[in-house]
């Protein structure tokens, strides 16, 4: 994200989202038992970093810290002095604790029948054959491993691995491409890489080992790589090759876990800024853990003793990397990890994985939600998802619309759903409800978490009062934060610290509502200008997505001769819902009546597909691009290229 979009101060911001009156109050029987009570909010805001250090202390240290925070703007070293090794957190302590036998994961191969049960004493062994297999190919503390694999348990199990003896990872979603992570290899300088020869997705093999191939030609650094055999499909295998089951099958599965420093490195994690090569967010060991660690206990109330816990983003991103392998295990959580797609046999998957292993607790993306929605209300319905009881969302604003239809036809009616906000920066949750204390608003993440400054601020970096818009900061430096951009300091001062001094900008748009909870708007820079007025595209798309023929809408502001920005609105209609002449028009009242006349979109194109990226963000510059009728950007990241061809053949007919 440019640090350099401020657009205007958004007081002036259209009203919808704060118009929502609706609220969920949390159960009274969760209420009653819930991990965090209200009263944790006055204890963090007394006293910030004994706050932190009692979190940290939910870990085992071999040495306590000295320090809590160290602040030399922007620069943060949190636990200073202490020692702890990730992977005996994570591992070896559960088992010590006599839940060796205890379920770490249930996987789920996207082919059914494909499942694997892992304890914890599994995953122990697991882990030390892995961290042994590295040290005999010459993987030392701080050298970079990356990780290029689908969704199978040697993907934690390598993470694990590292983190155990000191090396980096640098996980490389497994859907990117050659250049993609040739580009990420080359920037850390990784010389192992870990991969597979292929994964399933969507019913059939998906190979990985050419890519890797295409991508090593250019990364004469990379001294090895470790190949885990998944589909058994036919892949080349040169000198530098080596089978993970040759390699590691035959390593002793003890290993003696040093600890490391607190500011240690753990992991490097590549996001895509709009402009630019991607950013490695670096992260590291003591604050990380402490924070993914409680947040994961207390956003969803974990009971690790009985709960089982899914999320279902991939392990690729940030929100795998914290709360699928790091906060679960470190709290010792029963997780459900699935290696597929949603549709895969059919489109009831997810929930049939749910009403399998009885699942309480699923964390997912409204994107994904949005897309069940349009499946149709009688998909998950033929399911029993009773074993349910909290539910949460990530990756991007979530229509008031869209999270009620989780909460009524996935939760019951019964289930509290947390809309959390973060970062891949940020490295855990920092503004959300809490299941057992707020009285939440669909759309709303509501409050910083106990121990996050967080803000709205004017263009002139002053707080804005209740009602007021602008933009989202965080005022004190937080345990699980980015620590740097590798290898480029200068780049990470520029992009998060320079907008507004002091204070840290994530590039986000919020609002404070009467009640001063925030409603998170997007990026500032899918803020449109409309004859003066600032309106984000979150807005226009919830008021969209509230009409019952819309199941999806993205929205962008193409240069106007008269207003500057014009709106120009994409949708996806709801299964049943026919195109007629009447549905543009329709539309285009819907959302002068919802939001007001200047918020009314010029034009209403109906396509088939939305372009996103790998991580479900809507590439609204792309849409951009069409509504200008400019030639085509890049479309690499995005999932599927042929959905841009889809969308302009729709442009002569659509109005
Ligand atoms: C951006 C970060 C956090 C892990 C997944 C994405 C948007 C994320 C929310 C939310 C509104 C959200 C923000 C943020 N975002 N969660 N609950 N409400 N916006 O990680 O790829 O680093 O993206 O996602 O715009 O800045 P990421």
């Amino acid at each position: 994200m440019a640090p350099d979009t401020p657009g205007r101060q958004t007081q002036e911001t259209l009203s919808n989202l704060l118009q929502e009156t609706r609220r969920f109050d949390p159960p009274a029987d969760l209420a009653a038992q819930a991990n965090v009570k209200a009263d944790a909010y006055e204890e963090a805001a007394a006293d910030r970093l004994k706050f932190w250090e009692q979190a940290a202390e939910r870990l085992d240290w071999a040495e306590r810290w000295h320090t809590v925070l160290e602040w030399n703007p922007p620069f943060a070293k949190w636990f200073l002095g202490g020692k702890l090794n990730v992977a005996y957190n994570c591992v070896d302590r559960h088992v010590e604790a006599g839940k060796g036998d205890k379920v770490a994961y249930y996987w789920e191969g996207e082919p059914e029948g494909h499942s694997r049960v892992i304890t914890y004493a599994d995953l122990q062994r697991e882990v030390n054959k892995t961290a042994n297999a590295l040290l005999e190919l010459g993987v030392r503390k701080g050298d970079r491993v990356a990780i290029y694999l689908p969704m199978i348990p040697e993907l934690p199990i390598s993470m694990l691995a590292c983190a155990r003896i000191g090396a980096i990872h640098s996980v490389v979603f497994g859907g990117f491409s050659a250049s993609a992570l040739e580009g990420r290899i080359k920037d850390a300088d990784a010389k192992i890489v870990i991969t597979a020869d292929g994964g399933f997705r969507r019913g059939k093999p998906n190979a990985l080992k050419p890519t890797v191939d295409e991508a090593l030609a250019n990364c004469p650094g990379v001294e090895r790589v470790v190949v885990v055999k998944r589909t058994g499909e036919d892949v080349p295998f040169g000198e530098k090759d080596i089978w993970w089951h040759d390699l590691v099958d035959r390593q002793s599965d003890k290993h003696e876990a040093e600890p490391h420093d607190a500011e240690d490195p753990l992991y490097i994690l590549y996001t895509s800024g709009t402009t630019g090569k991607p950013k490695g967010i670096l992260h590291t060991t003591g604050g990380y853990l402490t924070q993914v660690a409680w947040t994961h206990w207390a956003v969803f109330d974990l009971k690790p003793e009985t709960d089982i816990y899914w999320c279902t983003a991939d392990i690729g991103w940030v929100t795998g990397h914290s709360y699928i392998v790091y906060g679960p295990l470190a709290n010792g959580a029963t997780s459900v990890i699935y290696e597929g797609t949603p549709d895969t046999p059919h489109r009831g998957r997810f929930w049939e994985i749910v009403q399998k292993y009885k699942v309480t607790i699923c964390y997912t993306a409204p994107t994904a939600i949005r897309t069940f929605m349009k499946w149709g209300d009688d998909i998950p319905a033929k399911f029993d998802m009773s074993s349910l009881r909290v539910l949460g969302s990530v990756g991007e604003p979530i229509n008031p619309e869209a999270y009620v239809w989780y909460r009524e036809h996935i939760g019951g009616n019964r289930c509290p759903v947390v809309d959390t906000w973060w970062q891949t920066e940020t490295g855990a949750i920092m503004i959300t409800p809490l299941p057992g204390v707020t009285s939440a608003k669909p759309g709303a993440a509501m409050r910083p978490l106990p121990g996050i400054v967080a803000d709205v601020v004017d263009d002139t970096g002053q707080s804005v009062p209740n009602g007021g818009g602008g933009f989202l900061v965080i005022k004190e430096p937080w345990p699980s934060m980015l620590r740097t951009i590798w290898g480029d300091d200068q780049r990470y001062i520029d992009t998060y610290w320079s907008r507004f001094p002091g204070m840290y900008f994530p590039g986000d748009g919020a609002k404070k509502d009467e009640d001063g909870d925030l409603w998170l708007l997007g990026r500032v820079d899918d803020v449109m200008l409309v004859s003066g007025h600032n309106i984000s595209t979150t807005e226009v798309e919830s008021a969209l997505v509230s009409h019952p023929k819309v199941a999806e809408a993205a929205v962008v502001g193409a240069t106007d001769p008269v207003t500057g920005q014009a709106i120009v609105a994409f949708v996806i209609l709801r299964g049943d819902a026919g195109e007629g002449p009447e549905l543009a028009k329709d539309l285009r009242d819907h959302v002068a009546k919802t939001l007001g006349p200047i918020a009314k979109p010029r034009q209403i194109l109906v396509v088939p597909e939305l372009p996103k990226t790998r991580s479900g963000k809507i590439m609204r510059r792309l849409l951009r691009d069409v509504a200008e009728n400019r030639s085509l950007g890049d479309v690499t990241t995005l999932t599927d290229s042929s959905v841009m061809d889809l969308i302009k053949q729709k442009l002569p007919t659509a109005k």
